[in-house]
């Protein structure tokens, strides 16, 4: 059955709340030595049309630590760098694989792919999302708080990156306070400030009562030409000790990786006691494992496997 992935509204709260529990089982089962066969005989191909490590090594490990096979083409590697339509690839993907995973540029190009394929696509990350990341993401917070809905989350940065919009949209699905300081011209699209969300231009602001102070790259990938504008206008919006300062001596720190340490996060703000960013990163590994589970042979299926 063809179910994408390209949001975290494509999955119900309940679907999430239960995939986030079995990527923790999954996490705790890997640690304990235990192996799994739940996507035997299952082929993943992913598809680049932009760089990566963590996404590519963490799905290709998922697909293989779960019993099934992974096919992974760049652009570059591959006819899309010279120019043959998204539709078309998908459908041809479709033919020989089970679950495609696509990292794209706009979320158009992506709706195009997923459209076009016959079989689930996940968003790799696109310009407007991030929803695999988010999986990680709130399953370390889940592991340092225990609960979602009660969390006050600060994002610092760029409010129309893809990670911001997806924790937009994770604060609209599991209820948390969501603070995002942006300097002027960077709030997110929407206007996000209504409810459980608050635009401010004011970080200390943001983080005054956080549980989670979040962070990402002031550039995305796409936006080399502008990095100098956005060095400028960022400035002031770093993750560093005075901000933590800022901010209770609970709140862990997370970023989605790769960062620019002396911009978007200080190197004491990284590596210190309050940063959960490698567990973060760590588990891009069991919560993909879970998604791939839910798409390709159902969530509570998979679990009694
Ligand atoms: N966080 C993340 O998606 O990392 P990569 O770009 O390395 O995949
Ligand atoms: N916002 C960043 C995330 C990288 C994982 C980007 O799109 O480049």
């Amino acid at each position: 059955m063809k179910r994408h992935f390209l949001r975290l509204g494509d999955c119900t709260k309940t679907e999430l709340e239960v995939l986030l529990a079995r990527a923790a089982q999954l996490k705790a089962e890997r640690k304990a030595g235990k192996t799994h066969t739940t996507l035997a005989g299952k082929t993943l191909a992913l598809v680049f049309e932009k760089a990566s490590t963590r996404t590519r090594v963490s799905f290709e490990a998922a697909m293989g630590q779960l019993g099934g096979q992974v096919i992974t083409l760049t652009a570059e590697g591959s006819q899309i760098a010279r120019g043959e339509p998204p539709q078309d690839t998908a459908r041809v993907l479709a033919r020989y694989v089970d679950i495609i995973m696509l990292r794209t540029f706009g979320d158009d190009r992506l709706r195009t792919f997923a459209s076009a394929s016959t079989v689930p696509v996940i968003n790799g990350l696109s310009d407007g999302a991030h929803p695999v990341q988010l999986l990680a993401d709130l399953q370390t917070v889940q592991e340092n708080f225990g609960t979602l809905h009660d969390r006050v989350i600060a994002f610092v940065g760029d409010g129309k990156s893809n990670m911001a919009q997806s924790w937009i949209e994770a604060a609209g699905i599991f209820g948390f306070q969501l603070h995002i300081a942006a300097p002027d011209g960077y709030a997110p699209h929407a206007n996000a400030s209504v409810g459980n969300i608050t635009v401010t231009h004011d970080a200390r602001e943001a983080v005054k009562n956080a549980d989670v102070i979040n962070t990402d790259v002031w550039t995305s990938m796409g936006q080399e030409a502008e990095s100098k504008k956005r060095l400028e206008a960022f400035r002031g919006y770093s993750v560093d000790a005075a901000l933590l300062a800022a901010a209770p001596k609970k709140a862990i720190v997370l970023h989605c990786l790769p960062a620019h340490r002396g911009e978007e996060i200080s190197e004491e703000a990284l590596e210190g006691a309050q940063s959960r960013v490698f567990d973060q990163a760590e588990n891009r590994l069991h919560a993909q494992k879970a998604l791939l589970e839910l798409l390709l042979v159902g969530g509570t299926r998979a679990a009694s496997l």
